[in-house]
């Protein structure tokens, strides 16, 4: 048993947390820019395998590097973790080879954009209440229904779409098609404007009888519901190293700023310190939860309850940090340029999507008692 990172491990987090440093930005518009540098790198498609345009790196490396990222932008982390493990790994794991030939190269590349389309008005926390149908017709299926709160919604290029066949409804009626962007009755909606996370888009998606071609269908009909909740394992670990990237920079800023003050021969409490410590060490807590079930996942084992347990000590961990930080900080923290204030208003998302942390207590739960 080992609790370290090997020596590549630690090799590859030093150069994601260089290549985050010198080449990502925190602006504000969509952070294409940071993207296309990601794809320059291989970063797009990392725990893909190299024959389908991938890096062919293991999964844990994939997520030191949305950790690194997530650290310096959590809009593109975000984006990131979304593209690849809900948006480019069905392909890889459910695509038949003329899927993959047409999308997954691409993705993996990041010469597209992926992203996952599972959410609606009244099935958020319960997926199986989905709604939106795709009626069989000659040579396909007509999808009709509503998606809201999808993460790179209107700049992606590929959606995986859960929708219902009919008939009958129901969860094991669900069914996995692959829409592009600019189809035929497929309808964005605004960006939402939101309280963090700004720079990742965040659309509702209409669909008005739009016509999917039976050769986009991911997986068979009925499978839909088994493919959305394997995707979350692994998209879980993703949210559970963007916690981990944004605990991480606020304790580096808050460590830096207590410096300054004590150089500066200003009174710095023990109290303070005493906090940044409890910080420290759960930070090591939720790194080692989200390293094993990222572990776990790369050796091909269900890792469902070691996921859960990542995401949800991690993003609580990323929420408690940026407040517990603030407080710190004090008033300097309160502007909008404070890197802090917008750790602390990016973290709270962390908690609710990829499966609220209720949604994780249930599942870790379930583990417990084997139902
Ligand atoms: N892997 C594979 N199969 C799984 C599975 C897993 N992890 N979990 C469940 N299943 C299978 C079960 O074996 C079962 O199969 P059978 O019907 O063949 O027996 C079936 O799925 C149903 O399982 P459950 O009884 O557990 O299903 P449930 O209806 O009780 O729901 C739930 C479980 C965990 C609450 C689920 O609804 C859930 O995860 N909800 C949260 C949804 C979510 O995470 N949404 C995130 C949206 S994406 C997002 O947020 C991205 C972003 O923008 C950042």
């Amino acid at each position: 048993m080992t609790f370290a990172l090997s020596e590549y491990h630690q090799q590859k987090k030093e150069e994601f947390r260089r290549f985050a440093a010198a080449e990502l930005d925190s602006g504000s518009e969509f952070p294409w820019t940071n993207l296309n540098r990601a794809a320059a790198k291989g970063y797009m498609g990392l725990p893909l395998p190299k024959e389908w345009g991938g890096g062919g790196e293991d999964f844990l490396t994939y997520i030191l590097l949305i950790e690194a990222v997530s650290a310096v932008c959590a809009s593109t982390g975000v984006i990131m973790a979304v593209h690849t493990s809900v948006g480019t790994y069905p392909l890889f794991l459910y695509g038949r080879d003329e899927q993959k030939k047409r999308y997954l190269e691409k993705l993996a590349r990041g010469e597209m954009l992926g992203a996952f389309a599972l959410t609606e008005t009244g099935a958020g926390s319960d997926a199986a209440a989905i709604t939106t149908t795709a009626t069989r017709v000659k040579g396909g299926y007509r999808i009709n229904g509503c998606k809201i709160f999808i993460t790179g919604g209107g700049e992606a290029d590929l959606y995986t779409v859960f929708a219902l066949v009919s008939p009958p409804g129901g969860r094991r009626a669900m069914a996995v098609f692959l829409v592009e962007k600019g189809a035929p009755g497929l309808e964005v909606s605004p960006p939402e404007r939101k309280m963090g996370l700004n720079r990742s888009a965040t659309t509702a998606l209409y669909f008005n009888d739009l016509f999917v071609p039976e050769e986009n269908r991911l997986g068979e009909e009925g499978a839909g519901f088994g493919i959305a909740m394997s995707l979350l394992d692994g998209g879980r670990i993703g949210i559970a190293a963007q916690g981990l990237g944004l605990a991480g920079a606020c304790l580096d800023y808050t460590a830096a700023l207590l410096k300054k003050r004590i150089e500066a021969d200003i009174e710095v409490g023990q109290g303070s310190l005493f906090t940044l410590a409890d910080l420290s060490a759960r930070k090591q807590a939720a790194a080692l939860l989200t390293y094993r079930a990222a572990v776990v996942k790369g050796c091909g084992r269900r890792c469902t309850g070691q996921a859960s347990m990542a995401k949800l000590f991690s993003t609580d961990l990323a929420v408690e940090a940026a407040a517990r930080c603030l407080d710190l900080a004090g008033l300097e923290g309160m502007s909008d340029n404070n890197p802090l204030a917008r750790y602390f208003r990016d973290a709270k998302v962390t908690q609710i999507y990829e499966g609220s942390n209720q949604i994780q207590r249930i599942v870790i739960a379930r583990e417990l008692h084997g139902g």
